[in-house]
């Protein structure tokens, strides 16, 4: 999408929420995440979930999809992040770590965020694991973005979960897919060729390994 064409107001706010945060996403998939979740949610209730907030940064870009439809995200979260958050791996974050209880935890640096962009009325955290967030979460979505942990087991436990909520013409985005196994973990483009598999969804578009997918 060419940014260019986005109201001046929500343009601000998108370019702010990149330059706040940590996290693992571009400024070019935030707009692009905005886009496709923007245009699924006008188009039915205004209903999105987002599966692994982290710090807020896609969450923030979903924030501003539905305020612009009037809708809301419930986004969920343990907030003790995956096990690549943790010491000795790579995208360990020391800031996050929270000594006394020996865990990584993002929930206050999310709630920051959310908040200092005007969006608690638009976003729902929901503080659980995915497993028991979707217990109670069952209605019908217009958007589901899967970006929870990338182990193969909890990938696919999100998969099965949230999948069969994506609404008929709605989307499914999956992040970091990558064909070339010497890109990245294997579970998030598995995950992608089991939806494109079972016939229910149609691969829509992708940027980079920012993958969306229709839902028949
Ligand atoms: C890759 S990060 C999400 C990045 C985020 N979407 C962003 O744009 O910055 C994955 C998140 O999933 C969460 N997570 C991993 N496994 C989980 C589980 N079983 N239940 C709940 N959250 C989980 C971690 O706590 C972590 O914050």
């Amino acid at each position: 999408m060419n940014s260019n064409t986005l109201s001046p107001a929500v343009l601000s706010t998108l370019e702010k929420i990149s330059t706040l945060n940590r996290g693992f996403f571009t400024f070019e998939e935030g707009i692009k995440l905005f886009e496709e979740a923007r245009n699924a949610m006008s188009e039915g209730s205004g209903y999105a979930i987002e599966v692994g907030s982290y710090c807020g940064t896609s969450t923030a870009f979903l924030g501003v999809a539905a305020k612009e439809t009037a809708g809301v995200v419930a986004s969920i979260d343990h907030h003790l992040g995956s096990e690549e958050n943790g010491p000795a791996w790579e995208s360990f974050d020391q800031a996050l770590y929270d000594r006394e209880r020996e865990t990584i935890s993002t929930l206050s640096r999310f709630r920051s965020l959310i908040h200092s962009l005007n969006l608690d009325a638009y976003v729902a955290p929901v503080t659980a694991s995915t497993a028991v967030a979707s217990i109670f979460l069952r209605d019908r979505a217009d958007f589901i973005f899967i970006d929870g942990g990338h182990g193969e087991e909890v990938a696919f436990n999100d998969y099965f979960a949230y999948a069969p909520l994506v609404r008929r013409g709605g989307i499914l985005a999956i992040h970091d897919v990558f064909e070339d196994p010497t890109r990245g973990g294997r579970p998030p483009f598995e995950i992608y060729t089991r939806a494109v598999a079972s016939e229910q969804f149609t691969h829509a578009s992708n940027l980079g390994s920012l993958y969306f997918l229709r839902r028949r």
